[in-house]
């Protein structure tokens, strides 16, 4: 899809507006799979948090993904969308006892990663199979709130615990299938990961009836051309090369998993909102867009550099400006860019906007959550309408309210 596309589904549609390029996505899951074709058993499990819209949880069904969940919202959205129970994990972090029974009833392989949980659980259902989300304790991520394998991250099993683990699973008689990390997401480099793998390699030898194991995910995306990624295929031959050597020591060949969100669906997200202001101050160009934190909240939340083009002005001669919002609060997408002119009424183009964008957007000022659009073969396809009046009031009771009137000062 080109600049011309999108400018077509903002003419047809209106902005703000996301739109998915479908074969971005195909492409991104076969370069991920090819990487990986010497180990025998891939599993490559669609991180749904990313972005959760019900068609493209279809398309990753049919490419023959399976899907990462992290909530029993996300186990029934993928069971609606056609996934069997058997090919969907359930990771979560810090949810109820009673959740995961839910979840464990609905089929989905569940993955714990504390002891408390292990422990009650494993007690009351020894014979559901469970995976173990373990802390390597390695420090990886592009920013602290996405690096979640540290020491002091609230996330995993502690390495150090693993003796725990093994009472625990003794004790109860629990059957653990599978070992499972994820270190954080936008690992620079490959070493880290094959780091953090041997110490996975590591705790794996102590559970005997291992079925898979679950490598989680943190590859880094390009945001701009010439910015640095994950070199996906010398990860993914040296991996490779080191699981088959594993499973042999093992002696059984294992399934190897990963959960990819953003490798999968970041470069294939445009996202489209129109320039409602430009406002000259004395120090800043601001152009001020229809949308904010409210639909896009990555460069608020974690500094995320999203390239920002002016897809109605492609030839307009470049200028500085910093791109805002409309919320009450700062809500600054990119200070003093370059970009083609900005004129009143222009369409600018956020690029990778497929993941955590939509999944994240929220009502804030009572604003509409934006229209989506999946292109698919050439043609655009409505996959989310624009929200309403009718959806911000909805599940909003109407009750009587009668305030006598010496209340009142
Ligand atoms: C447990 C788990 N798996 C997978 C992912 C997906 O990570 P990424 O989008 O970097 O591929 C995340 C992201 O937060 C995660 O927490």
């Amino acid at each position: 899809m080109n600049n011309k596309d999108l400018l077509n589904i903002a003419r047809e549609y209106g902005s703000p507006i996301y739109v998915y390029d479908a074969e971005t996505i195909i492409n991104q899951y076969n370069r991920l799979s090819t990487a990986f074709h010497q180990v025998a058993s891939l599993r490559l499990n669609y991180a749904v948090k990313a972005l959760s819209n019900v068609n493209i949880l279809k398309l990753m069904n049919q490419l023959g993904a399976g899907l990462d969940t992290v909530s029993i919202q996300e186990v029934k959205l993928g069971l609606l969308a056609g996934f069997t129970a058997e090919r969907i994990i359930y990771t979560p972090n810090g949810v109820s006892l009673k959740e995961i029974e839910e979840v464990a009833a609905l089929g989905a392989q569940i993955n714990i990663d504390n002891l408390s949980i292990l422990e009650q659980f494993g007690s009351k259902y020894p014979d559901i199979p469970v995976c173990i989300r373990i802390n390597p304790h390695v420090m990886a991520g592009g920013n602290t709130n996405i690096s979640v394998g540290h020491i002091d991250s609230k996330f995993g099993i502690s390495i150090h615990q693993i003796p725990h683990i093994l009472r625990i699973v003794e004790n109860t008689g629990m059957n653990i299938n599978g070992i499972h990390m994820h270190t954080g997401s936008d690992i620079l480099d490959i070493d880290v990961f094959l780091y953090a793998s041997e110490i996975l390699f590591e705790t794996a030898k102590n559970f005997k009836n291992l079925e898979f194991i679950d490598f989680g995910s943190g590859f880094k995306v390009p945001y701009k051309p010439g910015d640095i990624e994950t070199n996906i295929e010398e990860l993914g031959e040296k991996l490779s090369v080191r699981f088959n050597e594993f499973c042999k020591e093992y002696g059984r060949d294992l399934t190897l998993a990963f959960e990819p969100g953003k490798f999968l669906v970041s470069e294939a997200g445009h996202f489209l909102a129109n320039v409602n202001v430009v406002k000259q101050t004395t120090s800043t160009v601001f152009a001020q867009v229809d949308s904010g934190f409210n639909h896009l909240i990555r460069p608020m939340l974690y500094g995320s550099q999203h390239q920002i083009e002016n897809i109605s002005n492609p030839d307009g001669k470049e200028r500085f400006y910093s791109v805002v919002g409309y919320i009450c609060e700062t809500d600054t997408f990119a200070n003093n860019r370059r970009i083609n002119e900005i004129r009143e009424g222009d369409i600018l183009c956020f690029r990778n906007a497929g993941a955590y964008c939509f999944t994240m957007a929220s009502n804030y000022n009572s604003r509409y959550r934006p229209a989506e659009i999946l292109w698919l073969d050439q043609q655009a396809h409505l996959i989310r309408k624009r929200e309403t009046i009718d959806d911000i009031l909805r599940n909003q009771t109407d009750i009587n309210i009668a305030i006598e009137k010496e209340k009142v000062t």
